[in-house]
């Protein structure tokens, strides 16, 4: 009897000191290790094929270069066990946002001035199907517009790779631990393009859900978003020259070196529409995910448009 009793006190103390030392880990360490921007341009991958006779834009084009291997190395140190990855323009549903579910991903981009081949630079990953179908099921619960997508195959069973792309495949290249990292990715939807500042709500709601589920998981999670800025610096680009591509890349800039709402909700929502970024939404999401919590060390790495679109690097450190 009272060794039942002794047995019984033991246990509860036992289980106290888990929840304890439990929530002593969530305190010290959290979840999420760390979160990134990182750029998809062609310029960014490898700027030894960037055409241009412009000495400065070369420089910059290689500045963005070496701060993206850089944030791969930080990757790489963080040891995480999945790579949460949001991509602008990848498989994208008009609707919904996406988690590919097959359990591989395979693609390759190629560079601004060399198509591949002969430039082919390929990726491949193990997707974390499993951990990517119990997200959307999370979320669809809390009523956001997410589902899961499987590419010839069953969720989790596919034996064909998921298509990748240069939003992808770019940011994944930077990060060579990627044999003991599984990666989930989230695909935004094309309503994105014409409905960015309509979705900020959205975006907010969206971002604080996941930093919920990624905290909850049992994983050392890195959150990459895909982004490049500004698409309107060159009247000579695709895109044409807009007043407000330097004022939106500034405000994103002003944004990642300080984690102020403003720059971001303010100021790049009002110019966003005129600059035409694909990094945008994503950057908005990353705002309620670093904002849940509460504190992060947000530095600016780099921030340039060595050709018409705008490229930044961000690092985002718990600073506990
Ligand atoms: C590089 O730029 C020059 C001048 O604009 C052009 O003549 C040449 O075809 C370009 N080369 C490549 C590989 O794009
Ligand atoms: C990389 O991908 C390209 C295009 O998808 C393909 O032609 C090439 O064989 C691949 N290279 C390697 C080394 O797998
Ligand atoms: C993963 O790849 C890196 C280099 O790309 C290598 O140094 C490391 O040993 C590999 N790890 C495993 C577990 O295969
Ligand atoms: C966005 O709007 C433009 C101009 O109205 C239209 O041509 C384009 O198809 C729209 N794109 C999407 C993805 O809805
Ligand atoms: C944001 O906009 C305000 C008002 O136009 C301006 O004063 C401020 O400098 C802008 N901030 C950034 C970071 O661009
Ligand atoms: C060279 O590139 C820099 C950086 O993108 C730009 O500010 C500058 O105007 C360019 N110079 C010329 C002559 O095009």
């Amino acid at each position: 009897m009272e060794g039942h009793i002794r047995a019984a006190h033991l246990r509860s103390a036992v289980a106290l000191v888990g929840v304890l030392s439990c929530l002593v880990t969530t305190v010290v360490e959290g979840k999420v290790v760390g979160a990134f921007v990182l750029p998809h341009g062609g310029i960014a991958l490898d700027p030894s094929h960037f055409n241009t006779t412009n000495q400065t834009a070369l420089q910059q084009a290689w500045q963005i270069h070496n701060a993206a291997q850089k944030v791969g190395r930080q990757i790489n140190s963080l040891r995480p066990d999945l790579l949460f990855l949001s991509t602008p323009h990848g498989v994208a549903d008009l609707t919904n946002f996406l988690f590919y579910l097959n359990p591989k991903g395979y693609g390759s981009a190629d560079t601004d001035n060399c198509a591949c081949p002969p430039c082919c630079y390929n990726v491949s990953v193990d997707i974390d199907s499993a951990m990517s179908e119990t997200l959307v099921e999370t979320l669809q619960r809390e009523d956001l517009k997410i589902s899961g997508l499987s590419a010839f195959g069953p969720p989790g069973g596919a034996d064909d790779p998921f298509p990748l792309r240069w939003a992808e495949v770019i940011p994944l290249h930077f990060i060579s631990s990627l044999n003991t990292t599984s990666v989930a990715v989230l695909s935004h939807p094309s309503r994105r393009y014409n409905h960015s500042v309509a979705m900020v709500p959205e975006l907010l709601r969206l971002g604080k859900s996941l930093y919920k589920s990624l905290e909850a998981s049992r994983q050392r999670v890195v959150v990459v978003v895909s982004a490049d800025l500004a698409h309107t610096h060159s009247a000579d680009g695709p895109y044409g020259f807009s007043p407000a591509a330097q004022p939106f890349d500034q405000a994103c800039g002003e944004w990642a070196s300080t984690l102020d709402a403003t720059p971001l909700l303010v100021n790049a929502t009002s110019l966003v529409d005129e600059a035409l970024s694909c990094g945008y939404t994503g950057l908005v999401m990353l705002h309620a995910i670093l904002s849940t919590s509460s504190t992060w060390r947000p530095t600016l790495l780099v921030n340039h448009h060595p050709s018409y679109y705008g490229m930044m690097v961000a690092s985002f450190i718990p600073s506990a």
